[in-house]
Parts: structure tokens; sequence; C-alpha cells
């Protein structure tokens, strides 16, 4: 029997010039609520930008944007709202979900959002990622040629051990790391004096020990968790929070770095 190669040939979407991943280790660092946000961001500097919900089971994109199901009779797929083209599992009816297992499950949806839907033209495909590093990223990466993808972190230690694990597997899938965020870096009070309520510094030691960039960090602002409840990301609804305004510039360092990278479209194949 002979050897497969284990990465098979991934594709560039048609018409998509860029596949952003938001990825991290843990559960619960904020990974959608950055990809929501940085998706305004960059669409806010003037990119069409897509976002893709790839956390099958527990879809968060239609409530960020204020969204619930959707009947793809009268609303076709892809979702648009804010200027975003949107998908998730969560616009679907449970009964869609069918009787597969849950890892192949995950590969037919993450697949199917990729290939079988209308993107259109679009700067930036922003995939909001389950945590860890399980079927969905295994399905992102084996599908399509990804161009980077942003770790996620919180500055406590346990976050950063899978962390690292994120940023290793991306490795192996060789999708290049574009650099750490630490979300919910620290407090700034009204008082103007920065309070460091979990330990600090975590995304750049990350960035350091493995050699990816620092890309920023993101303060807590309880308005973060108010929006998503509202349906409204803080970029849109509060432009003028200083976390609006960190967005922004990471939107555009992101940007910057896209751009110097190149595009799926022109890169060689590579045989295996
Ligand atoms: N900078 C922030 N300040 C305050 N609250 C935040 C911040 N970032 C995220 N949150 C809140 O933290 C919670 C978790 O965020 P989110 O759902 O984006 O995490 P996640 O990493 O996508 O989680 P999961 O692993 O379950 O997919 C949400 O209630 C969100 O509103
Ligand atoms: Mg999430």
């Amino acid at each position: 029997m002979s050897m497969q190669p284990s990465i098979p040939p991934q594709r560039p979407l048609p018409g998509i010039q860029h596949v952003l991943a938001v990825a991290s280790g843990k559960g619960g660092v904020g990974k959608s609520t950055v990809a929501a946000n940085l998706a305004l961001a960059l669409a806010t500097r003037g990119q069409r930008v897509g976002l893709m919900d790839a956390d099958i089971f527990g879809p968060s994109v239609p409530m960020m944007m204020g969204l619930g199901l959707v009947d793809p009779q009268t609303t076709p797929f892809p979702v648009e709202k804010y200027g975003l083209k949107l998908m998730s599992m969560g616009f679907l009816p449970d009964a869609n979900r069918g009787v597969l297992f849950r890892g192949p499950m995950v590969a037919k949806y993450v697949t199917l959002f990729l290939t079988q839907i209308d993107w259109g033209s679009l700067d930036v495909l922003v995939i909001d990622m389950p945590p860890g590093t399980g079927d969905a990223q295994l399905s992102l990466c084996q599908t399509v040629i990804v161009s980077g993808a942003v770790i996620v972190t919180t500055p406590q230690e346990v976050s950063l051990i899978d962390a690292r694990k994120a940023l290793n597997m991306f490795g192996e899938m060789r999708v290049p790391v574009l650099g750490t965020i630490e979300n919910m870096s620290y407090f700034q009070g009204d008082d103007g004096k920065r309070y460091e309520i979990f330990r600090h510094g975590g995304g750049k030691k990350l960035a350091e020990e493995t050699g990816v960039s620092y890309l920023g960090e993101l303060p807590i602002d309880p308005r973060v968790a108010e929006c998503g409840d509202l349906g409204e990301p803080i970029v849109r609804r509060y432009p003028d929070a200083p976390i609006s305004k960190s967005y922004l510039e990471l939107a555009k360092a992101l940007w910057d770095r896209l751009q110097r990278s190149p595009s799926p479209e022109v890169l060689p194949q590579v045989e295996l």
C-alpha cells in the first residue's frame, strides 16, 4: 500500500482573495467577538468582507449580528448584514443537521459553506473557528488555501498552553500564522487608570517564544458583551470606544500582512 500525501491539494476559493482564520486553543477567549469586530473593521476600511461561522455545534454569528433562523426560500445565502456576507449553521433549523455523527458533520458543513455558498467577490473571508484543533480546523485547511491565521489568547498561562497547540497545528498545515492577539488584556477605569485583571503580556510572550508577530491587545470592555447580546458588534455600535479604535488598527495591521503574503491565486501549486 502506498503512502498517501498527508496534505491534499488545497485550492484557492474563486473570487476570494484571502481566507483569514480567527482561532484559539481554548474556548471562550473571544474568538467569535474578535472575528465579528475584525470583519466589521475591515469593511469599515473599505474591504469587501465575508464572515463564515465554522463553529458548527456552537454557532455565534447569528446572535452577534442580530439574526436568527433564516428561510433560504426567501433569503439567499450568504445573508447580508452590516455590509458583511454571513454564513452560519445557526441560520439553519435543527432539522437540517441530519443524522451524521459529529466529526463528519463538521467536515461536511465546513466544506459546504466554503465551496457551495456563493460568496461573490471578497477581499477577505474571515472564519470564526471553534476552539481547539479538531475537525473544523482540519476541514478548513484541507479544503482551501488559508492565507493566514490569527491566534486569540487571554493573558493567563493556561490559555497560552492551548494557544501554542493551535499555533503548532497551523504550522503543520502550512498555514502562516499572522500573529497573536491578546484579548481581555486589561481594564481601563473611568479614572483613566489601567487595571491588569489577569496577568498581562501572555499574547506577547507566546509570539516571542514562537517567532510570530504580536499584533496587539484588546481591553476588557463590558459593552462588548452588551453588544453581543444586542446583535450589533461594538465596532459598529460604539465606533469611538477605545476598543473599536484598537480593532481598526488591528484590521489595518492584518490587511497589510495579507497584502504582503501573495494571494493564493498566484501561489504556485506545490505537488507533494
Ligand atoms: N474584550 C472583551 N471585553 C469584555 N467582554 C468580552 C471581550 N471579548 C469577549 N467578551 C465576552 O466574552 C464572552 C466569550 O466571547 P466569545 O463568544 O467571542 O468567545 P469564543 O472564544 O468565541 O468562545 P467559544 O470558544 O465558545 O467559541 C462573550 O460573552 C463576549 O461578549
Ligand atoms: Mg466562538
